[in-house]
């Protein structure tokens, strides 16, 4: 795959990303789930393929771990295009994103991923490279400044968030394509098992492989990071192979329940219903009393506990619901 990163991955998440990026799915029809997505990919792609023109720019958003790198990199190669890889972090100034617009040949895709967090000043240089293809560059300060324009390639842009409401109206509203990734079903998780451990070349049984995703809280990137920790215990402990012994003995180990709550989760739930007596919470009294960022517990913890009915957004704050006390143990006042 022609794939540029230019976020260099922390040391120790090194190893972890080299594994994610051999078990990627590199076209649409190796792609497992969102079969929504899918679809009207395939349309979009075929349609700018038979027009001569790039994929018109798009949006992808949806918890951490569902696919937006993925899918991202599937369309750049589903296109014949070469994709630039970056974050909206990692843009600092107006002059970093001039630089890339301008290292891009036509057809390219620019992949921004957290693009919710582009700042103000980087995004509106942005708005004319999306509509125009143009850079609008000032020289000079002052009553001597000076604005030219250059012109861009024709290129797509690909955005990706945890947070589409965190975009500025200006920014969403020049996507052409804005696509909602949602949380797997157990049965696309567990094909997705399967898929990974024969590049992995791990051997696995069928009740093993349903066990993990039944406790992937919906998340690809969950399941293949169990896969991987279930074979270090089979290795150790076994032959290496995956059964449903091993598999439950690692996930004990690593507390985490039987429909994938992890410490944390369990924890956010007790807080919830025990500190604040089961009534609504706001966000940021709960991030105080976990210790957690308000970020990492709307995206990470909260959709997943919303989409199996445990919690529910009230205008008031988070409540847990009958489900959660019932997994809990705890009585429902
Ligand atoms: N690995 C991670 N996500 C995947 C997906 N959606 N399809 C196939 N393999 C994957």
């Amino acid at each position: 795959m022609n794939n540029e990163d230019l976020t260099k991955p922390e040391l120790e998440d090194e190893q972890e990303e080299i594994i994610e990026n051999t078990l990627r799915p590199q076209s649409l029809r190796e792609y497992i789930g969102q079969p929504k997505v899918k679809e009207s990919m395939k349309i979009y792609i075929e349609a700018a393929k038979k027009r001569k023109e790039p994929l018109d720019h798009c949006l992808f958003y949806g918890p951490p771990g569902l696919g937006k790198t993925t899918i991202s990199c599937i369309i750049a190669n589903e296109m014949n295009s070469k994709i630039k890889i970056t974050s909206g972090p990692a843009i600092e100034k107006p002059g970093d994103l001039a630089a890339i617009l301008t290292s891009l040949n036509e057809f390219d895709v620019l992949f921004i991923d957290e693009i919710h967090r582009l700042s103000k000043t980087v995004e509106e240089i942005l708005y004319p490279a999306l509509e125009d293809f143009a850079l609008d560059i000032t020289i000079g300060k002052g009553s001597e400044a000076k604005s030219i324009r250059l012109k861009l390639p024709k290129f797509t842009l690909i955005g990706a968030t945890t947070k589409a409401g965190s975009l500025t109206t200006p920014l969403r509203d020049r996507f052409g394509i804005v696509q909602r990734l949602d949380l797997y079903s157990t049965e696309d998780l567990m094909k997705i098992i399967k898929r990974s451990s024969k590049i992995l070349k791990i051997k696995i049984d069928d009740l093993s492989s349903m066990e993990i995703a039944k406790r992937s809280r919906g998340t690809p990137r969950i399941a293949n990071r169990l896969l991987k920790r279930i074979r270090d215990f089979a290795i150790v402990l076994s032959d290496g192979k995956i059964d449903l012994e091993i598999t439950k003995k690692t996930l004990e180990q690593l507390e985490i329940d039987e429909i994938g709550l992890d410490e944390t989760d369990r924890r956010l739930l007790k807080s919830m219903i025990i500190q604040y007596g089961g009534r609504a919470v706001g966000i940021e009294a709960l991030a105080a009393s976990l210790g957690e960022e308000i970020d990492t517990i709307e995206d990470v913890y909260e959709p997943y506990l919303l989409q199996i009915g445990f919690i529910a957004r009230t205008p008031r704050g988070r409540i847990a619901l009958s489900p959660a006390y019932e997994h809990l143990g705890l009585n429902h006042k």
